[in-house]
C-alpha cells in the first residue's frame, strides 16, 4: 500500500507530488462516504486529536472537526483565548500538558510562521498546520487543487492565477508549492505592493493588470486582503482596490472564455469579489469548503495509518 511521506503535515513544500495524488485518491473515497445517509466510519476510532487554534478560524475548524467526528476520533478543542498561554506558560509546555493526556494528533493554527515545526521538533505527537502566520495553509491549498482537479479533470497544464494579498497570505503559498508539483502554471496578480519581491524566484508569473490575468487563466483564485495583517498601509483605499482588482461580472463577460472562480474565504463580498459573481455557476467556492472535509480526513487517515507502521 502507498504510503504518505511525512510523519506530520507541517507544509506542502515539505511532500511530494505522489503525497499530494495519494491524498487525492484517499479522499475520493471520503468523499463518497461523507455523501451517503450513513456518513461515519470507524477509522480513526481510539486516536485522540486535539485541535488548538491561537488565532480565529471558522470554517477550517469546523472542517477538522467534522472530518475527525466522521472518521470517529475523539478530539478535544481549545483556543488561545481560553488558555493558560495568557498565564505565562509557553507553547511546548501548554502542548505537552495536553499530549500527557495521551493526544496522538495534534491540528494546530498560530499566528507565528514556523510555529509547527518548532513544536513538530520538540513534541512526541503528530502535527498538522492548520495555518501559520503568512507561512503555510497546507490543508486549504490540497483542498483547492482536489476541487480543480474535481472540476476541470486534471491539475497538470491548467493556468491559476491567484489575485490579491500575496504577501500576507499563506493560502498564496501553499497554493503555489502545490500546484506547481502538480504541474500547473501558476501567475500571481495584485498591486506591486502586496507582490513579494521575492515571488519570482519561486518559478512564477507576476502581473499587474487583472484583464490580461483573468484573459491567460483557466482559475482564478481570489484571495482577501489581510487587513488584520498590515501594520502599514499598502494600498490608498479599499475601494481602489476594488476598482483595479475586484472581479465582478463587466470583468467577466469582457473575456473571450469561461474561467473557474474560487474563494478560500472568508469572502468580503464587494471588495475582492462582487456577490453576483462568488454565487454564480462559475464559482466552486462552496465546493471547495465540502471537499475540505473530505481532503482533512484523508490527511489524518493517512497520517493515523502510518504510525502504527
Ligand atoms: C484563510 C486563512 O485563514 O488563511 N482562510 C481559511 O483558512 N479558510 C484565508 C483568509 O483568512 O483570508
Amino acid at each position: 500500500m502507498k504510503q504518505f511521506s511525512q510523519r506530520h503535515l507541517l507544509g506542502i513544500k515539505d511532500i511530494t507530488a505522489d503525497d499530494i495524488n495519494l491524498v487525492f485518491e484517499t479522499a475520493d473515497n471520503f468523499k463518497q462516504i461523507i455523501n451517503r445517509p450513513i456518513k461515519k466510519v470507524p477509522s480513526l476510532r481510539d486516536i485522540t486529536i486535539a485541535n488548538i487554534f491561537f488565532e480565529n478560524s471558522t470554517r477550517t475548524r469546523i472542517s477538522f472537526e467534522l472530518a475527525q467526528k466522521r472518521l470517529s476520533a475523539d478530539t478535544v478543542n481549545f483556543s488561545a483565548s481560553s488558555s493558560s498561554l495568557s498565564k505565562g506558560e509557553t507553547l511546548i509546555d501548554t502542548v505537552n500538558n495536553i499530549l500527557a493526556m495521551k493526544v496522538d494528533m495534534v491540528v494546530m493554527r498560530h499566528p507565528a510562521p514556523g510555529a509547527c515545526q518548532f513544536l513538530a521538533r520538540h513534541i512526541k505527537a503528530q502535527i498538522i498546520n492548520a495555518g501559520d502566520g503568512t507561512h503555510e495553509h497546507p490543508t486549504q491549498a490540497l483542498l483547492d487543487a482536489y476541487s480543480i482537479r474535481e472540476k476541470l479533470g486534471s491539475v497538470k497544464g491548467k493556468k491559476v492565477v491567484i489575485v490579491g494579498d500575496i504577501t500576507h497570505s499563506r493560502v498564496a503559498l501553499s497554493n503555489i508549492f502545490c500546484l506547481q508539483k502538480l504541474g500547473a502554471e501558476v501567475m500571481v496578480c495584485g498591486p506591486t505592493t502586496l507582490i513579494p519581491k521575492h515571488i519570482l524566484s519561486l518559478g512564477v508569473k507576476v502581473e499587474h493588470n487583472l484583464m490580461k490575468a483573468l484573459q491567460w487563466c483557466d482559475v482564478a483564485n481570489m484571495l482577501r486582503i489581510q487587513l488584520e495583517r498590515q501594520d502599514i498601509k499598502y494600498f490608498p483605499s479599499l475601494r481602489e482596490y476594488t476598482m483595479l482588482y475586484g472581479l465582478n461580472k463587466t470583468r467577466l463577460d469582457a473575456l473571450d472564455k469561461e474561467i473557474v472562480i474560487m474563494h478560500p474565504g472568508p469572502i468580503n463580498r464587494g471588495v475582492e469579489i462582487t456577490s453576483e459573481v462568488a454565487d454564480s455557476r462559475h464559482s466552486i467556492i462552496l465546493d471547495q469548503v465540502e471537499n475540505g472535509v473530505a481532503t482533512r480526513m484523508a490527511i489524518m487517515y493517512l497520517l493515523a495509518g502510518q504510525k502504527s507502521q
